[in-house]
């Protein structure tokens, strides 16, 4: 029986921090999770010439009164790849920005170039060049845009570029995540006009001022999720406090199909053991599909579920990588393009395995939680981007759990 809190939202985080360059006044930021993309993304700030106060598991206070830089170096911009927001939020706060390519997981290919075309309907000109994304307008001018893939990231920077632009922007096939409702949000507390977030039709009516505000960015979506699948995992009767049951229906439904008992109260979810686990048939989609970020802890659920699985990664071309890492563990498993077909074993074993992305890491966790004999997980500090202490968390539910100098 354990019970847990979940940490802020990595991914809404990550979006709300350059948020705040375009506040005329100090904002305050609360429940960010202490990960390595906050901290990166704090010291942007500071580079930008943001006064910044950091509490980790307190607040940010972020006074961007007096920032004047618009550059952000590669050596920066590579360490994760939300500093592609930089491109959205500098463009909307001074219209200008040069900012390095993002870095991230290399889970595919990562165009942005639905990105770059949202700018320039808002009449930016770019120059993308020498690993520099450079954009710059006299003034930008809302507009119409109709994004050809659904986008997260694309998504969230024509947000941040249109808040303080003249007139009305609109984006079409807009992506619906948890946290572009979160942004949102956080802009129409400072004053913004954005109306129809979290369905596929985003109106941003410019304004001229954004006034400061004091935030608390929502719960982690991915983390609740991972936390759901290792208490599946360990059989362990746990329960998540603090995280938004409604965004975890599509696992939630998974992890009743298998056959794990799910309980949603009010900002609580419970997850028991109930016999069996039967092998599902998981297709990652856009939210409120099941989530391409949990497609790799669910994975290595199913790995141990009776029958066998099919897992469809329709976002990320590259997705599967960790499975190699799984196989030395015992895991059973064919690739067919991008499908995965799991045939569930009755036993792993701990082995040496090594960390290829962030996500690639929580599988590793979930299978070392189910395997016998010890899982020595290498790589870690890919863990640490969007997970916070996640060895502390798992082992207050009981997991035999523990981070060691190599
Ligand atoms: C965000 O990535 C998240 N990252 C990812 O989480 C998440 O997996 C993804 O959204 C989907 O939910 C952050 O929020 C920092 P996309 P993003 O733009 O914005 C294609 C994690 O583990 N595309 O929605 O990069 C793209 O190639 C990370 O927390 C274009 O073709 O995702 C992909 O196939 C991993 N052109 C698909 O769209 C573009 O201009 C979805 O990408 C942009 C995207």
């Amino acid at each position: 029986m354990g019970e847990i809190t979940v940490s802020g939202g990595k991914n809404t985080s990550v979006a709300v921090i350059p948020a705040t360059l375009l506040c005329d006044e100090p904002c305050t930021i609360e429940n960010l999770p202490d990960i390595n993309d906050v901290h990166v993304l704090i010291e942007i700030l500071k580079l930008l010439g943001c006064k910044v106060e950091y509490i980790p598991g307190k607040h940010l206070i972020v006074d961007p009164r007096e920032a004047t830089g618009y550059t952000v170096p590669y050596q920066l911009s590579n360490q994760l790849r939300a500093s592609y927001y930089l491109w959205g939020a500098l463009l909307g706060r001074c219209c200008r920005a040069e900012v390095g390519y993002p870095g991230g997981c290399t889970i595919g290919s990562r165009p942005f170039d639905q990105h770059l075309k949202g700018f320039a309907a808002l009449g930016a000109e770019i120059e993308d060049r020498g690993g520099m994304v450079n954009a710059k307008a006299e003034q930008l001018i809302g507009g119409d845009i109709f994004f050809d893939v659904v986008t997260v990231g694309g998504t969230i920077n024509v947000m941040l570029a249109a808040a303080k632009a003249e007139g009305t922007t609109v984006i079409y096939n807009a992506a619906k995540e948890p946290h572009i409702v979160d942004l949102a949000n956080f802009l129409n507390s400072m004053g913004a006009r954005v109306r129809g977030a979290g369905t596929d039709v985003i109106r941003i009516r410019g304004v001229r001022r954004l006034h400061g505000c004091t935030y608390a960015v929502i719960p982690d979506q991915i983390e609740t999720g991972t936390l759901m699948i290792a208490a599946a995992a360990t059989r362990g009767d746990v329960t998540i406090h603090g995280c938004i049951p409604t965004h975890m229906e599509a696992l939630t439904a998974k992890l009743l199909e298998m056959g794990v008992a799910v309980t949603e109260n009010d900002d609580s979810i419970r997850v028991r053991p109930r016999g069996d686990q039967r092998a599902v048939n998981i297709k990652t989609q856009v939210y409120p599909g099941f989530p391409t970020d949990l497609q790799q802890p669910m994975t290595a659920l199913l790995c141990m579920a009776k029958g066998t699985s099919t897992v469809c990664e329709t976002i990320f071309e590259q997705r599967f990588k960790y499975l190699d890492e799984l196989r030395r563990m015992g895991a059973k498993f064919k690739l067919v393009d991008n499908t995965a077909l799991i045939e569930g074993v009755s036993e792993l074993y701990g082995a040496p395995v090594t960390v290829t992305d962030l996500r690639a890491g929580a599988a590793l966790v979930v299978a070392g939680l189910m395997a016998k004999g010890v899982t020595e997980i290498y790589e870690t500090s890919y863990i640490d981007r969007g997970y916070e202490r996640i060895e502390e968390k798992l082992r207050m539910l009981g997991a035999d759990i523990r981070r060691e100098p190599i």
